[in-house]
């Protein structure tokens, strides 16, 4: 059997022929869904509670590659509280370019959370008015206070119901959600079968601690298959693109 030796690189690409210009088919019923995540050699998703050492300058470049394919970004209450969300901010270069798409220049946030736990007065509330995405069973106060500085989208009786928030997107013309996390939002993408991509940055630490992995330490009910469109190598650190095995095709680039 021989092996592709993919490391060293031999040619520079930019992130952006990578990420911007991969084709993306959107499926009739709900948005592509991309999840963007960075992770230790031993499986660490966050170093005492953050994901901030894991990364680097060349994580950055692609991390903001990424963030411009995506018409929203999905995030757990729990990620945007520990991780102090900000809205959303790209190039003038990528901004320019979605426009002329006829694209949003930036893309939207969209917090899931059940507890409503986020502060009006937070900075992620400060621009691009947020969606906050919720079920009936939430506090009606909360969804009140939140509704003045987020687009407050209700789906599910008692938690948040993945595939009827992905549908409400998609009918607000939403084509790609890119999903930052955490594990526990990730489980349940995985576990419902919405899963179209994985950017998958592996870090070259070794973190040790409790740390959850990339779908949290629980079980799902089966294995997910993927398979590898793409490595690229910054620094150390290895970018593994992964599509979703037997799903819509994609136009390979270079
Ligand atoms: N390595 C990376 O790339 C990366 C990326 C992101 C995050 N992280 C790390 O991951 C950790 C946070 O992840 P996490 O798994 O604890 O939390 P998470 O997935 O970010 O957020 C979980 C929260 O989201 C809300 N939520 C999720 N599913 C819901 C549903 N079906 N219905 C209602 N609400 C729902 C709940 O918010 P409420 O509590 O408000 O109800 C829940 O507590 C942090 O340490 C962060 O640093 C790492």
């Amino acid at each position: 059997m021989s092996v592709r030796q993919l490391f060293p690189v031999r040619a520079e690409v930019d992130p952006d022929e990578v990420y911007v210009g991969a084709d993306r088919p959107v499926p009739p019923d709900r948005p592509w869904v991309l999840l963007n995540m960075i992770a230790s050699v031993d499986g660490a998703t966050s170093v005492e509670g953050r994901s901030g050492e894991l990364g680097g300058p060349a994580d950055k470049a692609v991390f903001r590659s990424v963030r411009a394919c995506a018409d929203v970004i999905l995030v757990g209450a729990s990620t945007v509280r520990t991780e102090g969300y900000r809205p959303p901010t790209l190039s003038e270069q990528h901004q320019q370019r979605r426009i002329s798409q006829g694209r949003a220049p930036v893309p939207r946030l969209a917090i899931v959370s059940g507890s409503l736990a986020l502060d009006p007065e937070a900075p992620v509330f400060a621009a691009g008015r947020p969606i906050v995405v919720t079920h009936e069973a939430s506090d009606a106060r909360r969804r009140e206070d939140l509704g003045a500085v987020a687009q407050v989208v209700v789906a599910g009786s008692h938690r948040v119901e993945l595939p009827r928030a992905l549908s409400a997107l998609r009918a607000a013309e939403v084509r790609t959600v890119l999903c930052e996390g955490g594990p526990t939002l990730n489980a349940q993408l995985v576990g419902d079968d919405l899963l179209d991509e994985l950017c998958f940055t592996l870090s070259p630490v070794l973190a040790g601690g409790p740390s959850e992995r990339l779908l949290g330490n629980g079980p799902l009910s089966g294995v997910a298959r993927l398979h590898l469109d793409r490595v690229l190598e910054a620094d150390g650190l290895l970018f593994l693109r992964y599509l979703r095995d037997g799903g819509p095709s994609t136009d390979r680039i270079g």
